[in-house]
């Protein structure tokens, strides 16, 4: 069988986690890494730690992989098709950039890079490209989430009255190379790194706000970054859209992602109960979404990239390149509107 030969640069949380869905995917082959931190190239991840799913081992087995001190190695190897770029943020665009100029797949970690400036430059690219492009947005492929959507926008749950995202997090400090999700600089705090997700699931829902008004407190875990952040996003048409996040709790709290959708016929809830939909006329529908095979948005859209490549089809089952620069700028409305305490009107 044909195989999409693959280079992960990054092997922390999410790159080993990338390594992992490749292995068990019978059209990747991950065939080289690269990381600037010797140990990790060595397979020891024992310092790797995340928030969602626990692993195996603390050692990845690279036989046969050509393993990288130098990413743009990896990204010149002609054994390599596919780039799957899991670095720190601050450093997405410098890699995405040379990936797609020497021609590869690019599949990169969300949030897209550090500035709206550097997001536009790989657009650009990608646009350019002749091979595909998509971002790590993996909670658009997340089971209850996108089920949710879709079955949203054909109208099954009637018009939407009200909606909120949570995606709450236990402190992150101490968790990452560098400690780099503490640096604002580097990061662009929970507001970016985090909420982003909730972000672009407004996005998804419901396309594209007007204006946002946004509640965030700085510093609390970080240097200086919006640790904890509450927005308003307005759609003009007196809905009530609300979304919230933070990772600046305690360690020991568990990890929370969450919606709730009040509509016409039902209100739709993925939350402690798990997923459930409460429709007006008292039934209440637990939609069978899981996947044994593929039970994680992390395993949906990278099974799915590597077998758009395969297959010659555009990836945007989960997202469009536009879609995901939107809620870029949705983000940067939002980082204004913190500081301002105003509401600020987004410039698509
Ligand atoms: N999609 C998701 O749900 C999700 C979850 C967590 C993180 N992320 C994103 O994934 C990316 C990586 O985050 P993480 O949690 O894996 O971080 P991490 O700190 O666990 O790992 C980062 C890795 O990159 C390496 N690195 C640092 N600078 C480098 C450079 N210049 N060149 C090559 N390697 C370098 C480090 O040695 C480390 O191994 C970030 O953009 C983050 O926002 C996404």
């Amino acid at each position: 069988m044909k195989k999409v030969r693959i280079g992960i640069i990054g092997l922390g949380f999410m790159g080993t986690t990338h390594f992992g869905i490749h292995q068990i995917n019978p059209q990747a082959e991950v065939v080289a890494v690269a990381d600037i931190d010797p140990v990790k190239l060595t397979g020891d991840i024992s310092a790797v730690s995340g928030n969602i799913g626990t692993r195996d081992s603390n050692q990845l087995d690279f036989t046969g992989i050509t393993a990288y001190s130098d990413p743009y190695k990896l990204i010149n190897d002609p054994n390599v098709d596919m780039v799957d770029i899991c670095v720190p943020t601050f450093v997405h665009c410098k890699y995405a950039m040379a990936a797609l100029l020497a021609g590869k797949h690019v599949f990169l970690e969300k949030p897209m890079a550090r500035s709206i400036a550097e997001v536009e430059e790989i657009a650009e690219a990608a646009r350019n490209s002749d091979k595909y492009f998509n971002i790590g947005m993996c909670v658009r492929a997340w089971p209850e989430y996108y089920d949710a959507r879709t079955r949203f926008q054909t109208g099954e749950f009637g018009k939407l009255k009200s909606a909120n995202f949570r995606r709450l997090s236990q402190s992150v400090d101490g968790g990452s190379w560098e400690n780099w999700f503490m640096n604002d600089e580097r990061a662009g705090g929970a507001l970016l790194d985090l909420h982003m997700h909730d972000i672009d699931q407004v996005r998804f829902f419901f396309g594209r706000p007007q204006a946002v008004t946004s509640f965030g407190v700085r510093g609390v875990r970080s240097d200086r970054a919006v640790d904890h952040v509450v927005t308003n996003y307005d759609f003009g048409d007196g809905t009530l859209v609300i979304a919230e996040g933070g990772w600046a709790a305690a360690k020991t709290v568990p990890f929370e992602m969450s919606f709730q959708l009040i509509c016409e016929k039902a209100t739709v809830r993925f939350m402690s109960e798990g997923y459930k939909i409460y429709w007006e006329d008292g039934r209440v529908e637990t939609p069978e979404v899981a996947d044994a095979k593929l039970p994680t948005g992390w395993h949906k859209e990278l099974f799915y990239f590597v077998s758009c490549i395969l297959d010659g089809v555009k990836p945007e089952k989960y997202q469009t390149l536009g879609e995901i620069v939107d809620s870029f700028k949705i983000y940067e409305a939002e980082a204004r509107s913190v500081d301002s305490k105003e509401t600020v009107k987004i410039n698509y």
